[in-house]
């Protein structure tokens, strides 16, 4: 039986809950271990599907991984020699395998991998890596099927068409052992960058400007390898916050850097949720209505595409007319099929969501479409009369580490059923 959860909706959420690490700095940063043949050790490692894709990659490509996933750590061991692409079949699973072509060709001097997979959100091109590698001097192509790049690598000034985060974290990978300085511009903000950096550097790699749009890599001959704790996941607690507010809940996390959510925490309070903040907790309380608003999902540190759906989910419970417009990505709104199911008032007109609220909702059979997608949709069914059922749960498991668990622990009625498809593990 695939996997499925039952959700019933129920009373306000309260008590703890802790952020695991971040998933998207765990994968570049599991991605940068392919620099140095020495051995590095990632902590507050996520224990999530596409993690143990990653580290299936890795182990696929001749590193030696140690992982102990209820410990939240892994160390990679990249002696070499390494393959010089992953096998196919693992890059379909998702987007982050394509991080393995900056390391590949600084360190080999030549990486291949086929065209990644992921959620499917709209189109998702990767001329912002391709032009990118060129620009360090790389001769890239396509062969059987495969993108390959070669060539010795020289820094590079670049101005990237899009602050796209894989893409600049790839040309980082790619540069830190380039010879001579790049000078990354219009580069990704994103804290999630700023973490793979922090590594880097700690792996001797030299790196300014890492969190802002201008970022430079000056190139070292060799990495050595390093202990890294990841940061807590800015998504998972911006998911709890959301389930708090669309609760009229009295929910504490713990693990987590407000900073990085300030976009999400302003709205928030914009339409009348209570939030209290110090540097590694947040308290997140609703006692009043929610009024509706307006907002935009766009590159960090404006409010995250992965917390779109979610804010629009949240707005069907506030007062008036609100409007949602995705602004990173064409294809991200096909979740709002799902929530109508579920009698969410919203229409879609091109990239934006128009939601009328207040509106009860009541439980449904719905279908989680990508990570972030399906956890809207277990968020709206905290509050729905009756019980939904999320079929399809791969995807929320590839980035949510014990979300069913978390929620449970905060009085939601949850529960998981269905055994999951093997998950590669490394
Ligand atoms: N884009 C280009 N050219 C490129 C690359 C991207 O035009 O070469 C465009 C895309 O089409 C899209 C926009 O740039 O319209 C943003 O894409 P970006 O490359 O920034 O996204 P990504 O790096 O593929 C990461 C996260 C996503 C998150 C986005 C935006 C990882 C593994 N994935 O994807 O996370 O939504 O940044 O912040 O870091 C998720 O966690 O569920 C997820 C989808």
């Amino acid at each position: 039986m695939e996997p499925l959860y039952r959700v019933q909706g129920g009373g306000p959420l309260r008590g703890d809950v802790g952020a695991s690490g971040a998933k998207n700095a765990a994968l570049p940063c599991l991605a940068a271990t392919l620099l140095t043949a020495e051995p590095c050790t990632i902590r507050n490692l996520p224990d999530i599907a596409d993690v143990g894709g990653l580290l299936a990659i890795l182990s696929q490509l001749g590193a030696e991984v140690d992982h102990d996933p209820a410990a939240h750590r892994v160390t990679v061991r990249a002696a070499g020699p390494l393959a010089e692409a992953p096998p196919d079949q693992l890059v379909g699973n998702q987007r982050a395998s394509f991080l393995v072509m900056g390391p590949l060709l600084a360190r080999e001097g030549r990486g291949a991998c086929a065209a990644p997979g992921g959620d499917l959100i709209g189109q998702r091109p990767l001329d912002v890596h391709l032009r990118g590698f060129r620009a360090l001097g790389a001769d890239v192509r396509t062969e059987a099927g495969r993108f390959v790049a070669s060539g010795r690598l020289r820094g590079a000034r670049m101005v990237l068409d899009y602050p796209s985060v894989l893409g600049t974290e790839n040309l980082m990978l790619a540069a830190v052992r380039a010879e001579g300085e790049t000078v990354i511009v219009n580069a990704a903000a994103e804290p999630e960058v700023a973490a793979l950096a922090d590594l880097l550097c700690a792996m001797g790699a030299r790196i300014r400007g890492a969190g802002s749009h201008t970022i430079t890599v000056t190139g070292v001959a060799a990495l050595h390898g390093a202990d890294y704790t990841l940061i807590p996941d800015r998504i998972e607690a911006g998911t709890f916050a959301v389930a708090a507010a669309i609760t009229g809940g009295d929910v504490r996390i713990h693990d987590v850097r407000p900073r990085h959510l300030e976009a999400l925490l302003s709205k928030l309070r914009e339409i009348g949720v209570e939030i209290d903040e110090d540097d590694e907790a947040l308290r997140v309380r609703r006692r009043g209505p929610l009024q509706a608003t307006t907002a935009q999902a766009v590159p960090y540190p404006g409010l995250a595409t992965d917390l779109q759906a979610l804010v629009t989910t949240l707005l069907t419970q506030a007062e008036g007319v609100s409007t949602v417009n995705e602004r990173v990505f064409e294809n991200r709104l096909g979740y709002v099929a799902e929530l109508r199911k579920m009698g969410a008032r919203i229409v879609t007109a091109g990239s934006a969501a128009i939601v009328q609220g207040p509106t009860p909702l009541h439980g449904a059979v719905v279908q989680g479409l990508d990570v972030r997608a399906s956890a809207a949709l277990v968020v709206a069914a905290l509050v729905a009369d009756g019980e939904t059922e999320l079929r399809d749960v791969v995807h929320l498991e590839r980035g949510y580490e014990d979300f069913g668990e978390k929620l449970r622990g905060l009085g939601a009625v949850i529960e998981r059923r269905g055994v999951a498809p093997e998950t590669p593990r490394a």
